[in-house]
C-alpha cells in the first residue's frame, strides 16, 4: 500500500539525521506531536550484510508508535539493495528511500549518496533492484540537485522515468553541504517538471524550514505535495504541532522530557550505544530558556548517562 497517497497535504516528514533521529528521538517526537512521515537515519546496504550487523542494523529499529516509517538505505551494489530491501519488508517498514544524496567524501568515492546523481546506469539499476523486492511498499529518492552544479532538470526528467513514488529534494547540491541557503526556486522547478509530463510522483521539498508555518508557506509558494523538517527540529521538538508553543512550556517541564529522553534511552540501547550523541539533543529541551545555559554546559560536562540521569533527578527533589 502506498501510504504517501493517504496523507493529508502539505505533508510533513521528519529528516533523518545519522546518529540522532534514532527510535527513541521519534518516540520523543511522538509525545511533542508526530510528523506526517518518520525515516530512520541512513543505514548501510553493505553493514547490514556484513559481520557487523547487529551494530548496523540499531539504525533499523522502531516501535509500533512510529507509522508510517520508511527506512532510508545507502550504498552501490544492486544485489545487495534488493536482499537488504527483502529484509525491511518483513521487518513491516511502511515504505523504503535510497538516499542520493549524501554528500559525505567517503560515501561519494564508493559511487554511493550524491555520487549517484551523475550515474544514472547505476541509479537505475539500484532503483529497479529495489523495486523487484519492495513488493507493494513505496518507494522515495532523497537526492539533491547535483553534484557541483544544480542538475535539477536533467536528474528529476530523469528519475520522473523510473517506478518512484516519492522524491523529496535537499535543494542544495552535494558541493555546497549546507554552506549556502537551501534554493528552493529550483525545487519548484522541479515541481514545474512533474506538473508537465502529468506524473504522480510525488515532491517534497527540504532544506532550512525553519517552523512549522514556514513549511505552510513554502508548499504553497513552491507547490510541494510536502516538506521534510531536520535542523529545526533541535530548536524546537514540538514542531509538528502547531498547537504548542514552546516559548510557554516552563523549564521544569522541559527538563522532565530530556529525563524522560535519557531514560528511554538508557531502557531502549543499555550499553549497545555510547550516549555521547545524545549531548547534542539537549538543546531541544534548553535552548533558548533563560537561565539554562550554566544548566547546559553542567550537564555535557557530566561524563555517563547514569550522572546525568540523577543530576537531573535532584533537579526535581
Ligand atoms: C547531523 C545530520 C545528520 C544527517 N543524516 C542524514 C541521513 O542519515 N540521511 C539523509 O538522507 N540525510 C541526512 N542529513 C541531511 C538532512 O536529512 C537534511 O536533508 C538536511 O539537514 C537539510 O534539512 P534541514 O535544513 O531541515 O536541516 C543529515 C543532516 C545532519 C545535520
Amino acid at each position: 500500500m502506498n501510504f504517501w497517497t493517504n496523507l493529508k497535504k502539505p505533508i510533513l516528514v521528519q529528516a533523518p539525521m545519522e546518529d540522532a533521529t534514532d527510535t527513541v528521538f521519534r518516540q520523543m517526537l511522538v509525545k511533542f506531536g508526530s510528523p506526517d512521515v518518520f525515516f530512520t537515519e541512513f543505514t548501510s546496504v553493505d553493514g547490514l550484510l556484513s559481520k557487523g550487523k547487529n551494530i548496523v542494523s540499531q539504525r533499523l529499529r522502531f516501535t509500533k508508535k512510529e507509522h508510517p516509517i520508511v527506512g532510508q538505505i545507502w550504498g552501490n551494489n544492486p544485489q545487495n539493495f534488493a536482499a537488504v530491501t527483502n529484509m525491511l519488508v518483513s521487518m513491516g517498514f511502511d515504505g523504503i528511500d535510497i538516499n542520493m544524496g549524501c554528500p559525505d567524501r567517503d560515501v561519494m568515492k564508493k559511487e554511493c549518496g550524491a555520487r549517484l546523481i551523475e550515474n544514472h546506469t547505476l541509479a537505475r539499476e539500484i532503483i529497479s533492484a529495489v523495486k523487484k523486492e519492495a513488493k507493494n511498499l513505496p518507494i522515495s529518492i532523497k537526492t539533491r540537485l547535483g553534484v557541483k552544479t544544480v542538475q535539477t532538470k536533467d536528474w528529476i526528467n530523469f528519475l520522473l522515468t523510473l517506478p518512484i513514488d516519492a522524491i523529496i529534494i535537499h535543494g542544495r547540491t552535494a558541493k555546497e553541504l549546507s554552506k549556502v541557503p537551501a534554493h528552493w526556486e529550483e525545487i519548484g522547478s522541479a515541481v514545474y517538471i512533474r506538473n508537465q509530463k502529468k506524473s504522480q510522483t510525488l515532491i517534497i521539498g527540504n532544506g532550512d524550514v525553519s517552523s512549522f508555518d514556514d513549511a505552510q508557506k513554502k508548499a504553497t509558494q513552491y507547490g510541494v505535495d510536502g516538506v521534510m523538517i531536520g535542523r529545526a527540529m533541535f530548536d524546537n521538538p514540538w514542531i509538528f504541532n502547531n498547537k504548542i508553543d514552546p516559548a510557554k512550556i516552563p523549564l521544569e517541564e522541559k527538563l522532565a522530557y530530556l529525563l524522560t529522553h535519557l531514560r528511554l534511552f538508557q531502557k531502549t540501547w543499555g550499553k549497545e550505544k555510547y550516549f555521547g550523541s545524545l549531548k547534542k539533543l539537549y538543546k531541544m529541551y534548553i535552548a533558548n530558556t533563560p537561565g539554562a545555559s550554566e544548566l547546559r554546559s553542567k550537564l555535557v560536562r557530566l561524563g555517563t548517562i547514569e550522572e546525568t540521569v540523577s543530576y537531573l533527578e535532584k533537579c526535581f527533589l
